[in-house]
């Protein structure tokens, strides 16, 4: 059984800056097949997956950082709670995702079945929160395209609405309301179709933990990462654009798109630099968090100031 640690990929794995270059050859070199090894255990090592495929050449956040430094408000608001309550409370198996609306087959399909007809891959993808601080992290997953087509969805599917388990027993933090539960999340068809966008189940070589989203969660890299939606149990498939979590708890501040843009400040911060964790200065904060190359196409026309 092949086990990879991440901490002692070369660097000549780590970085390409050729694949950020050159898209088709990105594409092409997920091509090669690798079958998931589906561990049931909590945090276990992935058998499995295809060579590290890097768009960009930064060098991965630490895992320390990555699973102890966390935004999951289902398990408290502090960015050291979910670490500390997560764990133990979450149950990730069995695991089930309904997969509903404007498709022609749609059902509830346990994890294994959604996720092993597919490549596993790494990825590693800068992630830029919202708040100001980014991280670089070796993700694990599928695509979340090859997922979605399985589905068949029709010509009325525009969107497509994610949501987290709202479960009070297993994530008692919710009964404290300070977001409109479930966790709801939404992409439009075309950038939920994107080669870029994963549905993640590991990180660093090992299944995700619980405070990153455990056993599933959507991880889409030029976004602000509130859109990277944890633990998710339902994908549906809408005509109209979703009402997405943030936006219900304060629309003037958080906008369904919600590209990351250093042009447009948050009303009360700019957006222009970040804090990339584990090092000191201050970086700029890149359009489309650098990934403009693959998706700057997908807002042409669009008025990015108003489409915040
Ligand atoms: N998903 C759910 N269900 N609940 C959350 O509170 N926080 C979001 C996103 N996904 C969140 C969520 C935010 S604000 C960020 S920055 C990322 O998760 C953080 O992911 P990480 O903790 O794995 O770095």
């Amino acid at each position: 059984m092949l086990i990879r640690h991440t901490p002692d990929l070369r660097e000549s794995e780590v970085t390409d800056r050729r694949l950020y270059l050159d898209r088709r050859r990105f594409l092409a070199l997920g091509a090669g097949a690798a079958l998931m090894g589906a561990g049931q255990a909590q945090a276990g090592p992935i058998a499995s997956y295809a060579k590290g495929v890097v768009v960009l050449d930064d060098k991965p956040t630490s895992k320390e950082a990555i699973t102890t430094y966390n935004n999951f408000y289902e398990y408290g608001t502090d960015k050291e709670d979910p670490a500390k309550n997560a764990p133990g409370k979450l149950k990730l198996r069995p695991w089930s995702v309904a997969v509903e609306g404007e498709c022609a087959r749609p059902g509830t399909i346990a994890l294994e079945d959604l996720v092993k007809p597919h490549r596993l891959e790494e990825r590693i993808y800068r992630m830029r929160c919202v708040e100001g601080w980014s991280m670089v992290i070796p993700w694990i997953g599928v695509s979340l395209a090859e997922v979605l087509k399985r589905f068949e969805p029709t010509s009325k599917a525009k969107f497509v609405e994610f949501a987290t388990l709202a479960d009070p027993v297993q994530m008692p933090w919710i009964k404290s309301r300070v977001l409109d539960w479930p966790y709801v999340e939404g992409l439009r068809m075309d950038e939920a179709m994107h080669p870029l966008t994963l549905l993640a189940t590991g990180l660093y070589g090992e299944e995700l933990l619980p405070q990153n989203g455990a056993p599933l969660r959507l991880v889409v890299p030029w976004k602000y990462g509130f859109k990277s939606i944890k633990s998710i149990v339902r994908i549906r498939f809408v005509e109209t654009q979703p009402r997405i979590s943030w936006e219900k708890a304060n629309g003037r501040e958080y906008g369904f798109y919600s590209n990351v843009n250093p042009e447009v400040d948050h009303p009360r911060w700019s957006q222009a630099s970040e804090r990339r964790i584990g090092e000191f200065r201050r970086r700029d904060t890149l359009m489309f968090n650098g990934y403009g190359d693959q998706v700057g196409s997908l807002y042409a026309g669009m008025d990015l100031r108003k489409n915040f």
